[in-house]
């Protein structure tokens, strides 16, 4: 008999991608058997608690009991609920960080373990880093965590083999592990352009046809392309996030604060001034001249306006650019993202990914797939 190779993990934050990750998993399961890997579920847990199988050691939560993992917090119940099998043990709250040491100090030295972070959250950096020191590995989905102080960052990437995090910028897309290739191969990086946000890529691109800004950004909510809080994607937050980890990446030792951010409304009419009702039906209408009127100027020099991350030298920034018509990003319609990378090889001609930039499926593939890229480091 060939001999299996297990790979333990504990999934943190159960979510529209923490379930869609579970349910691949558990589809991929003779797929994955024919390579010879097996992913051994050993935990699971939400914003509250967590399951974990009777004995971390030899037990791993059955595909059955993952089904039931996905229903219950498909129906957006606590994992508490759970309680009623043998088979698991729920920790609550206050228990939880000390349980996750006593199975990352006790896996580590054994089979090996692997974090992987689909929360939103940015409380699990603390646990991170100190798995991450006990020798196990860490996957990311969760932008926050690489997004914090710099010490935590060098803490996080210590051993950048035990880390991966594809799913950060760009969901699925292969744009982390696509830097790190020309890194890896000193091929200097020194331009990345970039259209991070599906829901900004589409905002951009239907002002771009005429369109006033705030029937676009409520055309954007029905068809569910936006946060509940449309301000939490046009603020360019979550831009600004993924391009702090494209620039730490490319060496710089930045922070938040150094990134330039432009927000697509301005500070009356934040969360804090306004409800969400009251932004799109009078907030938002004053802005459609302003953004009407730049893309009229854009277009007089064959240029349209797009909201781009762009790091070139020591200069990060995200927000809205005057783009030539004809380049990747000018042709971009819709909500895929697109970046334009420059390095010595792809000098002229940039090299460009695009592709869908977010979805549960997606982001679940491309955190599927880093933990099968880590599989040689367990036994
Ligand atoms: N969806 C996408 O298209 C996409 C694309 C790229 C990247 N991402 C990233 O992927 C991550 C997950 O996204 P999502 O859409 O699945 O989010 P989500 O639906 O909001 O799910 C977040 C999950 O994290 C849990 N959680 C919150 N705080 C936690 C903590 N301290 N420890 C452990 N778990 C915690 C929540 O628990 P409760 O259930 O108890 O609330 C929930 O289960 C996010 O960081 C997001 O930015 C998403
Ligand atoms: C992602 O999953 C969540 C939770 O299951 C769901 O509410 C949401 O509609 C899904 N998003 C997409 C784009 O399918």
């Amino acid at each position: 008999m060939t001999t299996m190779k297990n790979i333990p993990l504990i999934l943190m934050g159960c979510g529209g991608v923490g379930q869609q990750l579970l349910q691949h998993i558990v589809s991929c399961r003779s797929f994955h058997a024919k390579m010879g890997v097996h992913l051994r579920v050993v935990g699971i847990c939400d914003s509250k608690s967590m399951v974990v199988s009777s004995d971390v050691l030899t037990r791993e939560l059955n595909d059955n009991l993952i089904s039931q993992v996905c229903r219950v917090k498909s129906n957006r119940s606590s994992l508490s609920t759970l309680t009623a099998f043998g088979e698991c043990q729920v920790f609550m709250d206050s228990e939880l960080r000390g349980k996750f040491l006593d199975i990352a100090s006790l896996l580590s030295k054994v089979t090996g373990l692997a974090f992987v972070d689909c929360s939103a959250s940015s409380e699990t950096v603390g646990v991170l880093a100190q798995v991450v020191d006990l020798g196990c590995c860490i996957v990311l989905a969760n932008k926050k965590p690489l997004t914090s102080t710099m010490e935590d960052y060098d803490k996080l990437v210590s051993h950048p083999r035990r880390i991966r995090h594809e799913s950060t910028v760009g969901a699925g897309l292969p744009v982390i592990a696509s830097l790190n290739r020309m890194i890896l191969s000193g091929d200097p990086v020194h331009r990345i352009v970039g259209s991070l946000s599906g829901t900004l890529g589409y905002v951009m691109s239907e002002v771009e046809d005429g369109k006033p800004l705030s029937q676009v950004v409520k055309a954007a909510k029905s068809l569910g392309y936006t946060e509940p809080d449309p301000r939490d994607d046009l603020s360019g937050m979550d831009v600004a996030r993924k391009a702090l980890i494209l620039a730490r990446l490319l060496g710089r030792r930045i922070n938040m604060g150094s990134i330039k951010i432009e927000s697509l409304y301005p500070e009356e009419m934040g969360p804090n001034a306004m409800s969400v009702k009251d932004f799109l039906s009078t907030g938002l209408p004053l802005l459609d001249k302003d953004i009407g009127e730049r893309v009229r100027k854009a277009s007089l020099y064959g240029n349209v306006l797009r909201y781009v991350c762009m790091i070139e030298g020591s200069r990060v920034e995200v927000g809205i650019q005057e783009l030539p018509k004809d380049s990747p990003l000018g042709r971009l319609r819709g909500s895929d993202n697109v970046l334009e990378i420059y390095s010595r090889c792809y000098g002229e001609q940039p090299l460009v990914i695009q592709g869908a930039g977010a979805g549960n499926d997606t982001t679940a593939a491309g955190v599927l797939a880093d933990i099968l890229d880590i599989q040689d480091l367990f036994p």
